[in-house]
């Protein structure tokens, strides 16, 4: 009778809603009550490279899952060059400086209109991971060096392919910041440092987005491979964070198959050729590994696969001119303009002749190497589309090297002739396909020599130049002076070009702002000294100082600091109010901030909310990102900005109570145009209502009773007994010898005061003091 209901409801409703009608943990568990061991154990791995079994007896369907995370890469088994032709949209890194959430959302629609199209059920990304580094080989496929930026981007794209029915697998969980031995290095990140930075993008979009699948890395943490980490799979990610997906290997991440079942592992890709599959029942039938929590697993998996199935939309077609369109309209959003002297760009109308120098102009660069690489259903080039919108001005082109990079001096000649024939020079420079891939890791910040050497020369032929940069990750600029403007088009995807000639000719006023720190030198950068680690140890010694935390601890001046970028317009930061400057950690706090367009164009900015703490129990960075918001606004045109905070934008995470606290005491609220500008200020100060709970042990630290709740007659019960004497310290000379006895003994342990006090303070007196102070 259910069955006849629920297929009625399935007629009358889309597939989607109907999909969400249904309760698939249910359906699978009494799917998995009628397997056989071996059935069981068949749905714990794929079929083929990117399909998952079926049973037929059972009316279990197989998925397809394919990536990528900015365009739908559905090949036959590893043959990526013949993928069918998808919109490529920009890649993670410019998506993210777009720090616009409503278009990872629209963009992650149309990336799922088009999955619907190739009866593709998951889509793999989108990768969360943070640019520990500068050189980090997929830096292009991830988001930022800011969780809370890579959050929120990712909450957004997911939840924008997952209200169309089709899943995503957000990865590379956890920890997974270099590519080189990526297999096996371990990452050595300590707790406090994966909570507040290698996890929170991933908590963010699990809370706030549930992906059906979550992709676990290929490397170790902390020694454990990640694929067998029953910390990382099943306390954090399920237990804590309540993750109600599967997790799904990274394409040979598999180690031991079946200690992987018992962390919380559910599906195993690609194909395994059954011998995994043998191994899980051989651990079942041993007993090494218990049917219940095979049962579960394959639970999580089926749940999954039954959801994506029904949620197949038949007959979809894609629109690809309007996809097209979407790319270009994201692409323009990310573009960064990072210098604009004597506000050469816009474009002038009345510029008659423009040289375009760099091959990049007619060939660009647009997407990164490796299993994210679309085959674009067309490609636009600035040039072109630059000729289209500036009809009056004349264009010369001049390739300047080639597609490695390297250059020649004919080469050379003519683009200097070039450039001193017109009245402006655009120059196309960046990185080469070669230069950014998974699997391997960059080794310089150094764009190719052949693109520094065409800047530097044409740059001393004509006074006004401006630079496109194409390029994944960040770069170092040794001519970032002797050049007008720079724009940071990233990889902007089949569109981009297209995208680069609205930005140069304003028709779209640049909003980007920089996702990551542009450094002035490698030197400079947090991972100097040991990145990649080679050893196969990467030790994240560097803590919770990555990115502008970094950088503004150590007071280093980037060549472009994190949330950095210009628009055509001017912006007016003013009025931060808060509804109170005295709250309990358990109080939402809002801030508001007017925010004025005090220029001539329409423009779009983004508004950023960073926090400092005044006095800080640990070593914190100077401010952290908590909120940021995109507005619109009109020639003088001016709009309230509000933000609610919470506890968790002033705590840190303690490694005693292994929970964010706050510690009592003062905060700052800045809010401004970048990590470096940050004109508004609020200082709040919060009252914690959860003290952490010490627990006092005979090596507690002698400052640490201090702390004690009852800490005055505690303090004086410790120092009576070490001195034998219960006379209070009075004469200057007293006084004197008591700071000197408390900061002599500050950080030693209590249990020393034993040896040390001559057998005044006893076994006894500790006891006495232990039971005082745990008491409370
Ligand atoms: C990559 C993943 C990708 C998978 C499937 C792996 O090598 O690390 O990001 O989704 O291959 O192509």
């Amino acid at each position: 009778m259910k069955k006849i209901i629920l297929l009625l409801i399935g007629l009358t409703l889309s597939s989607q809603s109907y999909a969400q009608s249904v309760d698939y943990r249910e359906k699978a568990a009494k799917l998995v009550a009628k397997m056989t061991l071996e059935e069981k154990a068949s749905l714990c791995s794929g079929e083929t490279a990117w399909s998952t079994k079926a049973i037929a007896r059972l009316g279990i369907p197989s998925i397809f899952m394919t990536d990528g995370p900015h365009g739908l890469r559905k090949a036959e088994g590893f043959d990526f060059t013949n993928s069918v032709p998808a919109t490529c949209f920009p890649t993670a890194s410019a998506l993210a400086s777009s720090w616009n959430p409503a278009l990872a959302q629209k963009m992650g629609e149309a990336l799922a209109v088009e999955s619907q199209a190739n009866d593709v059920q998951i889509l793999l990304g989108p990768g969360v991971n943070m640019k520990r580094s500068p050189l980090g080989g997929r830096n292009f496929e991830y988001f930022s060096e800011d969780p809370i930026l890579a959050g929120t981007i990712a909450t957004a794209y997911i939840n924008g392919v997952q209200s169309q029915g089709v899943g995503t697998s957000m990865k590379h969980f956890a920890a997974n910041s270099q590519e080189t031995e990526r297999m096996s290095n371990s990452s050595n990140v300590d707790e406090r440092t994966l909570n507040e930075i290698y996890f929170p993008a991933f908590e963010m979009a699990v809370k706030n987005a549930q992906p059906w699948t979550v992709m676990c890395s290929y490397n170790r943490l902390n020694g454990v491979y990640a694929s067998e980490s029953p910390y990382l799979l099943n306390d954090v990610l399920k237990k804590q964070w309540g993750f109600k997906g599967f997790v799904v290997s990274d394409w040979g991440a598999v180690n031991e198959r079946a200690a992987g079942v018992d962390a919380g592992l559910g599906l195993e890709m690609p194909a395994s050729g059954g011998f995994n599959d043998k191994k899980i029942v051989d651990a079942v039938k041993k007993g090494t590994l218990s049917e219940a929590r095979l049962n579960e697993i394959v639970i999580d998996v089926l749940a999954v696969t039954l959801k994506a199935k029904d949620s197949h939309k038949k007959g979809i077609v894609v629109d690809k001119i309007k996809h097209n369109e979407l790319a270009r309209q994201v692409s323009s959003e990310c573009i960064v303009l990072l210098k604009n002297d004597n506000a050469i760009l816009p474009l002038k109308s009345s510029l008659k002749k423009i040289a375009i120098v760099g091959d990049f102009g007619k060939n660009p660069r647009y997407q990164g190497a490796g299993s994210s690489q679309v085959r674009p259903t067309q490609i636009l080039n600035a040039l072109t589309e630059l000729q289209k919108l500036a009809k009056g001005t004349q264009f010369s082109f001049s390739t300047g090297y080639n597609t490695a990079g390297e250059t020649n001096d004919a080469q050379i000649a003519e683009a200097v002739q070039n450039a001193k024939n017109a009245e402006l020079v655009i120059v196309f420079a960046g990185l080469p396909d070669s230069y950014e891939s998974e699997g391997y890791d960059r080794n310089n910040l150094d764009m190719p020599a052949g693109h520094n050497k065409l800047i530097a020369e044409v740059a001393k032929a004509n006074a006004n130049i401006v630079v496109v940069l194409m390029n994944g990750a960040a770069v170092s600029m040794p001519w970032k002076n002797d050049v007008t403007a720079i724009v940071e088009a990233y990889l902007g995807g089949q569109a981009g070009g297209g995208a680069i000639a609205d930005v140069l000719t304003g028709k779209v006023n640049p909003s980007g702002k920089l996702s990551e720190t542009f450094p002035a030198r490698l030197e400079d950068t947090p991972t100097a000294m040991d990145f990649p680690s080679r050893d196969g140890n990467a030790i994240y010694g560097e803590g919770v100082f990555i990115g502008y935390r970094y950088y503004d601890k150590k007071k280093i001046e980037p060549n472009f600091p994190f949330g950095y970028g210009l628009s055509y317009t001017t912006f007016d930061y003013s009025d931060i109010t808060a509804n109170t400057t005295s709250a309990k950690d358990s109080d939402e706090i809002t801030i508001a901030v007017k925010v004025k367009n005090t220029g001539k164009v329409a423009g779009k900015e983004v508004v950023q909310l960073y926090v400092h703490e005044q006095e800080s129990e640990v070593a914190r960075p100077e401010n952290e990102l908590k909120h940021f918001e995109k507005v619109s606004l009109l020639p003088g045109e001016e709009k309230t900005v509000s933000f609610k905070l919470t506890s968790r934008d002033f705590a840190y995470y303690n490694t005693k109570s292994h929970d964010w606290v706050i510690k009592s005491g003062k905060f700052d609220v800045l809010v401004g145009s970048s990590s470096r500008n940050l004109p508004l200020k609020q200082t709040i100060d919060i009252q914690s209502t959860k003290p952490v709970k010490v627990v006092f042990t005979r090596e507690s630290l002698f400052k640490e009773f201090k702390k004690a709740p009852n800490s005055v007659a505690i303090y004086a019960q410790i120092v009576q007994s070490f001195t034998g004497s219960t006379k209070k310290a009075e004469t200057e000379d007293e006084k004197k010898a008591a700071a000197f006895f408390e900061a002599m003994l500050a950080d030693m342990p209590i249990n020393k005061f034993m040896l040390l006090s001559g057998g005044k303070f006893t076994e006894e007196s500790l006891e006495a003091i232990l039971k005082a102070v745990n008491q409370n």
